[in-house]
């Protein structure tokens, strides 16, 4: 039997890693909240494969909460989208069992998460080989239709879209086939060593941090050595980079136009950038500390979620269960009238 055709539904998952930084916004948590927007929406923060790295309980625990005090006060409006923990919707996790029965080891070979620890000779776990069919069971709970995600996601993609189409094949049209919506702006972010900002070239600007500290960081960021009567070219200049995310358009417009005349000094350039790096983050900075102070309210947020979340879940379970011949309780024996 057919299902009608899926509403557009877009689903993320967020690995709790620590404190997003500009390359996290800019590059994708900003598209993820801007899709909040185009249908339903679903985003939950991927605590169960944070497990796969993070072993200390109560580091998970204030991760988990930064995560979703960020995604908060940044914008993600919890009466348009559902926002859930991983964890507390445990049909995912029955679901991951129902699609590994369907998954060709070689699949799961071919991923890069585990093959790169292959080569390098590290060991890894069963959670780290499988991560891929728990990210599958992530998507097709939800008969998500689009999934934005970063370059290094779409292999899992694809892995999502080979087990829901196997399953389909043996057992009818069970699962949702969802596309991935691939958002790049990552690359466009420099660090403030001119690299690409990454946590692990230790070159991040973080949203929410200090105003104290956030300046030193943008005063020691490394620029050229030209001198400074020199015209020069603003769209190379990872300074000027950095200013266009944060800055207004008439002021961007004004600083590309001193870039071209010459004789100005990039501390000129650092001094307007930690300016507008305060006003474009004032009003989420204020929410942040807001929700900050009440966490009975984001308990709350996180509770309405998960209980949407497994409702939907309760749903794709039940008959993801009921194809593969799991009606529940129909090996119970009946009881007489
Ligand atoms: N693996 C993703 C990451 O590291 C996070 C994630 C988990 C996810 N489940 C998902 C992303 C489902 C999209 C859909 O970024």
């Amino acid at each position: 039997m057919r299902r009608p055709p899926a509403p557009l539904r877009v689903l993320s998952g967020i690995q709790p890693t620590g404190r997003f930084h500009w390359g996290n916004y800019f590059g994708a948590i900003r598209q993820y909240i801007d899709l909040q927007t185009a249908g339903e929406a679903y985003y939950f923060i991927a605590d169960l494969h944070a497990l796969t790295t993070i072993r200390e309980p109560t580091r998970l625990r204030s991760l988990v909460l930064d995560a979703a005090l960020d995604l908060l006060a940044l914008g993600l409006d919890p009466e348009r989208a559902t926002l859930f923990v991983q964890s507390d919707v445990p049909e995912v996790t029955e679901l991951t069992w129902l699609l590994m029965t369907v998954c060709p080891m070689g699949l799961l070979e071919r991923c890069h998460a585990y093959k790169d620890k292959k080569t390098r000779g590290l060991p890894a776990d069963a959670g780290l080989f499988t991560y891929p069919v728990l990210m599958a069971a992530d998507i097709l709970a939800y008969d998500a239709t689009v999934v934005p995600v970063g370059e290094d996601q779409v292999q899992h993609i694809e892995v999502c879209r080979d087990l829901a189409g196997t399953f389909n094949h043996l057992y009818g049209d069970v699962f949702t086939l969802p596309k991935p919506r691939l958002v790049e702006g990552g690359a466009k972010v420099p660090g403030t060593d001119g690299q690409k900002m990454s946590k692990s070239y230790e070159n991040t600007i973080d949203v929410f941090e200090d105003p104290g500290p956030q300046k030193k960081k943008i005063m020691r960021i490394t620029t050229d050595s030209r001198p400074m009567e020199e015209p020069k070219d603003p769209e190379g200049d990872p300074l000027y980079q950095l200013f266009s995310l944060v800055a207004p358009q008439a002021d961007r417009d004004a600083m590309a136009a001193t870039y071209r005349r010459g004789g100005f000094g990039y501390g000129e350039v650092k001094k307007a950038l930690v300016e507008a790096s305060a006003a474009f983050f004032a009003a989420a900075r204020e929410r942040r500390a807001e929700l900050a102070a009440d966490p009975r309210r984001v308990a709350e947020i996180l509770a309405a979620g998960a209980e949407r979340a497994r409702l939907q879940a309760g749903r794709v379970l039940g008959r993801a269960r009921a194809a593969c011949g799991l009606e529940r309780g129909a090996a119970a024996p009946r009881r007489r009238p």
